[in-house]
């Protein structure tokens, strides 16, 4: 397995390219079930996720050009409405295939994702709303079996805000008899991307980025060529890393507009940031303040942020409260850290981080995606080296992450 070794103490510094959102581009790339017309997508970050999806794609007899980051999907063959427990449980966000594949074959089976690191992560609330829509689903033998002859517009309530529970249902209304009314649905810039995408299929969507979102069924969707947004998880990220080690970096390709409550955080805890049309900048004091934090659905702060900013706050001047409302397990880094040194105490969903002079490198491991990248920024701003085990969770999300830290000063190496 992979690891990762970093030589904290060094000043970040420069300019680095954002990739696309993988949190856009999985939904997306799952849009183009539900026409038989090629589409072709652009700005498509290369990520492990990616691949696992579009081979999950191909299996269904989808046919995939890729060239670098500009893939053409054409699911005119598409002939096995299934997805395999063997592909799903290496990527949960494969669920996303339901909702097209009930819309434009009448039928799916798509094994449950089941659970991962952070917690459970139920889909009750995709299945919920497809038979609100008319469809019969069982769930059995670990999968999820979905028949209808022709889905039916309905109005869906989500229990909670789901991400991917609205990007499944608002796929699926695209093609339903009638008009689907999402109320409560989820407010991610990723879901407005998605119904941007699909409206140039042409699709008739109001209100994504909004709690009601109305769709209005069509008989068939055509081709279109669509260009991922940036990544504002990514983003977010690599301005964590510059601000933890006092840095000063311009990150192109990406805006803050996606990105508010973590920029407000950000100049909380003492960074200048300078807004550009399509690049941020960011400089750091020399120690952070410390920052409270509770995530929320969008457009408050997003709990994909949590982790890096805890890093931050373990080195921070003085004391932070953070809360974690989204997910059950999401502060495994939090063992970790302390492996580095840090003093934080746990209770239930809040952490409570007194921030220190300085960590030390030392060996530590990577558990899910966002907590590794808590652990890299850790171990840039850490005495010494430090060496991150099971670095195949970065891969998942962050594009050629030791690249873009080494062009930013950073001393890191990846063994294999
Ligand atoms: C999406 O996951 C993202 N993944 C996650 O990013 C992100 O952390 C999460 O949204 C929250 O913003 C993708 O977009 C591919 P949810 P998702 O459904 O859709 C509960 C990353 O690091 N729930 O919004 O799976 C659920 O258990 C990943 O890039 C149900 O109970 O999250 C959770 O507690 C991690 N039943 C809460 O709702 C359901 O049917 C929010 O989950 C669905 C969700």
């Amino acid at each position: 397995m992979d690891k990762l070794l970093i030589q904290g103490g060094r000043r970040l510094s420069g300019e680095i390219a954002i990739s696309g959102a993988k949190n856009a581009a999985l939904p997306i790339l799952c849009a183009a079930l539900l026409t038989a017309e090629p589409v072709t997508f652009t700005n498509l970050p290369q990520l492990k996720d990616i691949g696992t999806l579009l081979a999950l794609l191909e299996q269904m007899g989808v046919k995939v050009a890729r060239e670098g980051g500009t893939v053409t999907l054409d699911a005119s063959g598409l002939n096995n409405p299934v997805a395999p427990y063997e592909m799903v449980k290496t990527m949960r966000a494969s669920i996303l295939v339901l909702g097209p594949l009930v819309a434009r074959c009448g039928e799916a089976r798509v094994s449950l994702p089941g659970g991962c690191a952070i917690g459970a992560r139920p889909v009750d609330q995709h299945i919920k709303g497809l038979q609100a829509m008319g469809a019969e689903v069982a769930v059995e033998h670990g999968y999820v079996h979905a028949k209808v002859p022709r889905l039916k517009g309905a109005r869906l309530f989500t229990d909670m805000v789901t991400v991917t529970g609205t990007e499944n249902l608002m796929m699926a209304a695209c093609l339903a008899e009638g008009e689907t009314v999402i109320e409560n649905a989820a407010r991610e810039p990723e879901i407005v991307d998605l119904a941007n995408c699909l409206v140039s299929m042409g699709a008739r969507i109001s209100g994504a980025g909004t709690d009601v979102i109305r769709i209005r069924g069509v008989e068939r969707l055509h081709g279109a060529t669509h260009r991922i947004m940036p990544d504002r998880i990514e983003t977010g990220t690599y301005l964590c890393a510059a601000a933890v080690t006092g840095g000063e970096v311009r990150l192109t390709g990406t805006s803050t507009g996606y990105l508010d409550a973590v920029v407000d955080k950000l100049l909380d805890a003492g960074c200048e940031i300078v807004s550009e049309r399509d690049a941020i900048r960011l400089s750091a004091p020399a120690r952070l303040a410390p920052v409270n934090l509770r995530t929320a659905p969008y457009p408050a702060f997003p709990t994909d942020m949590q982790a890096q900013f805890m890093a931050m706050d373990c080195v921070a001047s003085g004391v932070s409260v953070i809360r974690e409302t989204i997910f059950e397990n999401r502060f495994m880094h939090a063992v970790e850290l302390q492996r580095l040194g840090a003093d934080i105490r746990i209770d239930g969903n809040t952490a409570v981080v007194q921030g220190v002079e300085r960590l030390q490198g030392a060996t530590v491991m990577a558990t899910d995606l966002r907590a590794s990248a808590s652990l890299v920024i850790a171990g840039l701003v850490a005495e010494g080296e430090t060496q991150i085990e099971r670095i195949y969770h970065l891969d998942r999300g962050y594009e050629g992450l030791e690249e873009k830290l080494a062009a930013l000063g950073a001393s890191v190496r990846r063994l294999s």
